[in-house]
């Protein structure tokens, strides 16, 4: 869980976070986060929209995890006007006094609207890195034309399923490191039976045959669980290496026919 990669600004971010995407506000979220970093996650993926920033924080200040020993990313609801105040209050719900990473959530308004923002937001140090989620090829391409510091990040849903492979490679060519959300396929990718026949093989689980295979495509992944032996089952994924045919395998199960920018319909 240790392992991390340098970002185009020079920061180091964890291979693997712990995604809480839908874990609710409260309980559930202090819970999972609280296991996360027992389970020796670094890393940690919320968002304004989620709506339980505050959980993360209690959890983040109750775990005694150093803070700098943990990455933090949140993100900007890009509807909002005003990026910096924006990242003033997640970092308030948080109880940090800097975010690892800020991203704009979704590139639908104009993928360059909150850009100057966000840059501001990290030239002011509220946040270390800067970076966009859900931008196609297109949109990231607009963006990086005008850009004074580009993103150091796209985030997107990626899975053997949807493996986007343009988008991944279009973002690597410009330095733009790619995270992999609902790298599961939020679950439903668990009962493929070209997944199960792989796991089989190497003795391990649907999920971190999926958990394995974003990492050695070079994407930071970021799956999402509630359940305390799931969080520690996705976490032992450095100790064992798919096969260049199993990796053959899996990449076949495409269903994006290799474009970058047939994101799928927004869930927002
Ligand atoms: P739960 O949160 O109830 O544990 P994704 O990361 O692609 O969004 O997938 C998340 C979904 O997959 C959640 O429904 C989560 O359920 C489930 N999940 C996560 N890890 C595992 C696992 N190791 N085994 C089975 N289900 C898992």
């Amino acid at each position: 869980e240790g392992q991390t990669r340098e970002l185009n600004d020079g920061h180091r971010i964890p291979l693997l976070g712990l995604g809480v995407w839908q874990v609710r506000d409260g309980r559930q979220c202090e819970d999972a986060v609280r296991w996360a970093l027992d389970a020796g996650y670094r890393h940690i993926d919320t968002a304004q929209v989620y709506g339980n920033e505050t959980s993360v924080g209690r959890a983040l200040r109750g775990s005694g995890v150093p803070r700098e020993e943990v990455f933090v990313t949140t993100k900007l609801n890009p509807s909002r006007r005003d990026p910096v105040a924006e990242a003033e209050d997640s970092l308030k719900r948080l109880g940090l006094d800097y975010l690892d990473l800020y991203l704009v959530h979704w590139p639908q308004g104009g993928p360059t609207r909150a850009w100057d923002g966000m840059q501001r937001a990290h030239q002011l140090g509220l946040t270390r890195s800067i970076g966009v989620s859900n931008y196609g090829v297109p949109q990231l391409g607009t963006l990086l034309r005008s850009a004074s510091t580009p993103p150091a990040v796209n985030q997107v849903q990626i899975s053997p399923y949807e493996f986007r492979r343009a988008l991944l490679d279009e973002s690597e060519r410009h330095g733009v490191a790619v995270e992999a959300y609902s790298p599961l396929g939020t679950g439903r990718h668990l009962g493929s039976r070209e997944v199960a026949g792989i796991a089989e093989q190497h003795g391990r689980t649907p999920a971190q045959v999926l958990i394995r295979w974003s990492l050695q495509h070079g994407l930071i992944v970021l799956p999402k669980s509630t359940h305390r032996e799931r969080i520690e089952q996705n976490a032992q994924v450095f100790d064992f290496e798919l096969g260049p045919d199993d990796m053959a395998a899996l990449d076949r199960l495409d269903r994006t026919g290799g474009t970058g920018d047939s994101l799928e319909q927004p869930w927002w």
